[in-house]
């Protein structure tokens, strides 16, 4: 027992050491692409039956709002996940650098892109927005595109690497309020299709595929439908290879406007 205890204060001072020399003792699986894969299949494998194939809950709890989720730092993740959660989440005792794969995975469900850029061509990325997907007709990035769906310039620092990815194969899924497809026939006959911007039983503020907004009295209008999904094409998943959808979220995952550190410090600021 006593030769125990001085194993243990010798090594102490060593991990403190360590932990000086690192950014705070991050380990490097986090925001490491090749270890967030692998964290994905030991996750698919060992958690999603409670967690969600993709984290989005089941029996355990959603990992991926925040809303929902009070995100852990880190090394409690890491505690957690080896020695279990009270008696409803079971110890996984991975080997170690396992363990932080898993961890490395759970992070990038809940930190922006930018954080965990994923591998993939980012240029054949930008070819694919540009070209096959026809992205740009309706996202700008840098003031190059269309203005019917939202400007993409920045969403590396406002979405998960995940989230970024089901808003291109399953726009349905989660779409952004103010964007709803719609498509109105005026008493002049007229007909205009675009996106319902803002909307009351009196008038519809509707932005059509140019960008420009109509502001349009409902007494005008004979008919009008208005789609509850996005207006975003539901083909992607198809149209695409797994290759190509990797290489546009690769692309995607690298769009921020600001260095995401700098945003951070001036909101602490603010
Ligand atoms: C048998 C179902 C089950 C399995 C398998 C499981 N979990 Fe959980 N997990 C839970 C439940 C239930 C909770 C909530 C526990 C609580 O708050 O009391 C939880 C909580 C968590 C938390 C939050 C911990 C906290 O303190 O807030 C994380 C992170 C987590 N699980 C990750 C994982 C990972 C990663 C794996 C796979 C290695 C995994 N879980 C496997 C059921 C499970
Ligand atoms: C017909 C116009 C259109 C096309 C084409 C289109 N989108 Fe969209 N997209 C939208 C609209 C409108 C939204 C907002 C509603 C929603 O979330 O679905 C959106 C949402 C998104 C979002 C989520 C943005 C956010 O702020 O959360 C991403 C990411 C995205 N699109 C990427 C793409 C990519 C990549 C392509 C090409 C493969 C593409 N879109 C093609 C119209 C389009």
């Amino acid at each position: 027992m006593r030769r125990l205890l001085i194993a243990a204060t010798l090594l102490v001072p060593l991990f403190g050491q360590h932990e000086k020399d690192g950014e705070e003792s991050k380990n490097p699986a986090i925001g490491d692409p090749k270890a967030i894969e692998a964290g994905a299949k030991i996750f698919a494998g060992g958690c999603g039956a409670c967690h969600g194939p993709d984290g989005q809950g089941g029996r355990g709890p959603n990992l991926r709002q925040r809303v929902f989720w009070h995100p852990l730092d880190p090394k409690t993740m890491y505690k957690a996940i080896q020695e279990g959660v009270g008696g409803a989440m079971p110890a996984a005792n991975l080997p170690e650098d396992q363990a932080w794969q898993v961890v490395a995975f759970v992070v990038s469900l809940t930190s922006p892109a930018i954080e965990n850029p994923v591998s993939g061509d980012v240029e054949n990325g930008r070819t694919l927005f540009i070209g096959k997907g026809g992205c740009a007709n309706c996202h700008a990035i840098n003031n190059q595109g269309g203005k019917l769906g939202p400007d993409l310039s920045n969403i590396a620092s406002v979405q998960a690497t995940l989230a970024i990815r089901e808003s291109i194969v399953d726009p349905d899924a989660d779409g952004a309020v103010g964007y709803h497809a719609v498509t109105v026939t005026l008493k002049n006959g007229k007909t205009i299709s675009g996106v319902a911007r803002n909307r009351s039983n009196y008038s519809l503020q509707l932005q059509d595929r140019t960008g420009n907004l109509h502001l349009i009295d409902m007494a005008d209008v004979t008919q009008m439908t208005l789609s509850k999904g996005s207006p975003m094409p539901k083909d992607y998943a198809k149209r695409f290879s797994p290759k190509e959808l990797d290489d546009l979220v690769a692309y995607l995952s690298r769009q921020s406007v600001r260095p995401y550190e700098k945003e951070k410090d001036k909101e602490k600021k603010n």
